[in-house]
């Protein structure tokens, strides 16, 4: 685990999009070669997008070649609300930098079939060769994404039910009226965000302060999904001093140790491994009923390196224990409206079970 304290939340912010940025040019992203980034909503990012968006128009930075897939969304609210999280991704970034609109991937909370729409985003992502950075907030119960405490830290992109918390939280977006926040949302699942080559995670304020705690000092659990990090490979949370507040000084102490012996986020760590990856365009159809993007096909190009058994019989171990996300009850809400042409094409699935050696 990595975390970087910083004495305030814009100092904090300033560091992760600089972090951003310095992973986007080290990659060297190319149009047949794309970064794929994990982007977040909510109070948090906002100043990392603001800096993001400053150092574009100052010419730091291009996200021509940058893929994006946002974390969640609410279902049923309109795209167009102004508390949608695509107009969140529209106001604070999209429109103000270079990306193509069709690099852009945001989970689609009005679809018809909500485990369909689901299983196409990790086949999306799985296309691309998985994420290499996914950025993420926390919840002040410790949820990341739309994670809410009891969900399966071997969850996939589905539906959640918010927790009471979440909806009170975010009925601040709804003039205070919790009747009016959404009471479910898609979101990306623990196992999706850990599958990504890198993930960091911003937490700031006093009110993060007890997520940060459980996520660093307690055990992995997943009533404070955050500490699932604990075991990703390249996990960073950056903190400002408030989101401290809960942790032991001596873990205060000892990562800002680290930092002080001149080995920071950039350099710490074993550097990153990089899955071989093989990037195949998905080929894409242009739906006539709303003028979205969509794969259509399975790429006919697998990865040298990795095959995949598609004959693999799907065990129950996606399920999970908490009554409230019926559709992550299902076999696996995430593969659910998938073909079968399209199920062979996805990397995520049990990689070690299905690899095949040459
Ligand atoms: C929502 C989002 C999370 C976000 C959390 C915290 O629940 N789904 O992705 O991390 O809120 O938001 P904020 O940064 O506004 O505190």
């Amino acid at each position: 685990m990595r975390v970087i304290i910083r004495d305030t939340s814009l100092q904090a912010s300033e560091y992760i999009a600089d972090y951003i940025i310095s992973r986007i040019k080290a990659y060297k992203p190319s149009e047949s070669n794309p970064f794929v980034l994990g982007l977040p909503t909510g109070s948090s990012p906002e100043i990392i997008y603001k800096t993001l968006v400053r150092r574009y128009k100052a010419g730091d930075i291009s996200f021509r070649h940058v893929v994006t897939f946002n974390m969640d969304e609410y279902v049923g609210l309109p795209r167009d609300h102004p508390e949608s999280y695509h107009s969140f991704m529209y106001k604070h970034f999209f429109s103000h930098v270079d990306i193509p609109p069709q690099n852009i991937n945001i989970l689609d909370g009005n679809a018809t079939d909500l485990a369909a729409e689901c299983a196409s985003f990790e086949a999306r992502i799985a296309r691309y060769g998985g994420i290499e950075l996914f950025l993420g907030g926390v919840g002040s119960d410790g949820h990341i994404a739309f994670n809410e405490p009891g969900s399966s830290l071997n969850s996939r992109t589905r539906v959640k039910t918010l927790a009471y918390d979440t909806i009170l939280a975010n009925s601040r977006f709804f003039n205070n009226d919790m009747a009016q926040v959404p009471r479910m949302a898609l979101t990306v699942g623990i196992r999706t965000i850990m599958e990504a080559r890198e993930v960091v995670i911003v937490a700031t304020g006093a009110h993060k302060a007890l997520a940060v705690k459980e996520g660093l000092e307690g055990g992995v659990n997943h009533m404070w999904t955050i500490s699932s990090l604990q075991l990703h490979q390249h996990p960073l949370i950056v903190c400002d001093r408030d989101a401290t507040l809960e942790l032991k000084v001596k873990t205060v102490r000892y990562f800002e140790s680290i930092e002080q012996a001149g080995t920071d986020a950039r350099t710490q760590g074993p550097p990153l491994v990089y899955r071989p990856r093989t990037y195949v365009p998905a080929p894409m159809t242009v739906n006539k009923s709303n003028g979205e993007l969509t794969p259509i096909a399975t790429p006919e190009k697998t990865s040298k390196d990795l095959r995949i058994n598609t004959d693999l019989t799907r065990s129950f171990e996606d399920d999970e224990l908490t009554p409230d996300s019926m559709s992550s009850r299902m076999v696996d809400s995430a593969v659910g409206g998938l073909d079968a042409t399209l199920k062979g094409d996805l990397m995520f699935d049990r990689m070690g079970a299905r690899m095949e050696a040459h």
